[in-house]
């Protein structure tokens, strides 16, 4: 049986979990909190720990025939240079690689420099100088601003929604600086955009069916930005306004960013490969990469995929994924996250809640467990972000947006999540905004 360690303790890890376990693995979980259901997919076999005490997470590793990171942070400090240098493979890119996420300055100048279609007019700035001119030369009402690092999906601040006016503009560049950070200034896109989720194993790349997520907090669209609210994808495996030629052109432009990559920096992209693209009048242009799969977008793939999700593991750290293909069900999906109240702003915390996971199986649906921390007594209470993941699967979206919303009612707690994504109206909304752009 082939022995795999998975570090992470999230909705998109359980998604993980079980897809290796449903694939013949034998689970060994390294986690920050208990989640009740990989400690119980792992046998137990876990460890409580910090995901960034590497010299636990290796020893804990010791004997595996691979490791699978699933979530960024660990990533972008050198956690698979860790398992390297203890001669464990790893699935999540080295520290080098792991900077397509880690730096979108990196990111953008490796894109520019390499002549990527899918990149866009961007500059980068360590202090103020330049930056009002950058902004006139763009137009101010096409500017967004970026902080340099990770911001868990939330320093993004986009003109029109986040910022009014060029001194609103100046003040956030500010803002950063005085934290130490630097800024890219960018492009503002208009258009929908869709999440393409790749296995890569510094070659060739493998895609999944594509996904969209829903940032904003509240229903319609309205709100602060979360990490993601919820997701849907299509029977069709693309979207109702993005046809398989722009999947192709993603595709294409992920090959060629992953080449550019390997010939800057000598290192090898092995890992899941998340693309967030923007349809637009130009074209498909890259909003952001990440160095793992998505949260909610996991939830979306891997629990329909007819490959052996372990043999593609293998595949990845094997590099021979050119002999692979990854299969899905022609099906339909609907992720709804319940989230705690006061989320994202001022969540609520260490509430208990009570998930009828018999009553989920009843009616076809399933719960992936997220931000949540299951106490010695066996309750499980919610911790600072999105706390369970709801799907439907199904033959349509109709069918899959009921059997979520359904799945919804049957946790209990300090809860609460976004009724419309996945229904006719909001699809509708987005088909619209495409027509409206004539794109
Ligand atoms: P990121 O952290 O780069 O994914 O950005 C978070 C969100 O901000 C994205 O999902 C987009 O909705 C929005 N965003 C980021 N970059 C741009 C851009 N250049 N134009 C328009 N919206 C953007
Ligand atoms: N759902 C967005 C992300 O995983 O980054």
């Amino acid at each position: 049986m082939v022995k795999v360690m998975l570090v992470g303790n999230g909705a998109r890890e359980h998604a993980i979990a079980e897809a290796l376990v449903n694939s013949g693995a034998e689970l060994r979980a390294f986690m920050n909190k208990k989640n009740p259901a990989i400690a119980r997919l792992s046998g137990g076999n876990f460890r409580i720990d910090s995901l960034e005490n590497f010299e636990h997470a290796t020893s804990f590793a010791a004997g595996c025939d691979f490791v699978v990171v699933g979530p960024e942070a660990p990533l972008v400090v050198g956690i698979a240079n860790a398992f390297g240098s203890a001669g464990i493979p790893c699935v999540g890119p080295a520290i080098d690689a792991a900077q397509l996420e880690g730096s979108k300055i990196f990111t953008r100048t490796l894109l520019k420099n390499s002549k990527n279609p899918v990149n866009i007019e961007f500059a980068t700035f360590t202090s103020m100088d330049g930056i009002p001119g950058f902004v006139d030369d763009l137009g101010m009402e096409n500017v967004v601003v970026k902080p340099d690092g990770l911001t868990g999906g939330k320093g993004v601040k986009v003109f029109g929604e986040h910022m009014r006016s060029k001194g609103d503009i100046i003040s956030y560049c500010e803002e950063i600086f005085h934290q130490g950070g630097r800024v890219v200034v960018e492009e503002r896109l208009d258009g929908e955009e869709f999440t393409l989720q790749t296995f890569v194993d510094g070659r060739t790349i493998l895609p999944t069916p594509l996904v969209q997520d829903h940032k904003r907090a509240y229903e319609n669209d309205e709100g602060p930005n979360t990490g993601g609210m919820g997701s849907y994808s299509m029977q069709d495996h693309l979207m109702p306004f993005i046809p398989r030629s722009d999947v192709e052109f993603a595709i294409e432009c992920m090959v060629k960013a992953i080449g550019a990559l390997k010939q800057e920096t000598g290192t090898a992209y092995k890992g899941f490969l998340y693309g967030q693209f923007m349809k637009t009048k130009k074209g498909v242009k890259l909003v952001e990469f990440n160095a793992r799969f998505g949260d909610p977008e996991a939830m979306n793939v891997l629990p329909i995929m007819t490959t052996n999700f372990t043999d593609i593991c293998q595949g990845i750290v094997d590099g021979s994924l050119h002999k692979m293909k990854a299969e899905f069900k022609e099906v339909a999906t609907v992720v709804k996250y319940l989230v705690p109240n006061g989320y994202p702003e001022k969540p609520v915390t260490n509430s208990p809640i009570m998930v009828d996971e018999d009553g989920l199986r009843r009616i076809g649906a399933r719960c992936y467990y997220a931000s949540v921390n299951q106490k010695d007594d066996g309750a499980v209470v919610t911790s600072s972000s999105r706390t369970v993941g709801i799907l439907g699967i199904a033959g349509t979206i109709e069918r899959a947006e009921e059997i979520a919303e359904k799945g919804t009612a049957l946790v209990s707690g300090d809860l609460y999540h976004r009724r419309d994504i996945g229904r006719k109206e909001l699809l509708q909304k987005r088909i619209d905004h495409m027509k409206r752009l004539g794109v």
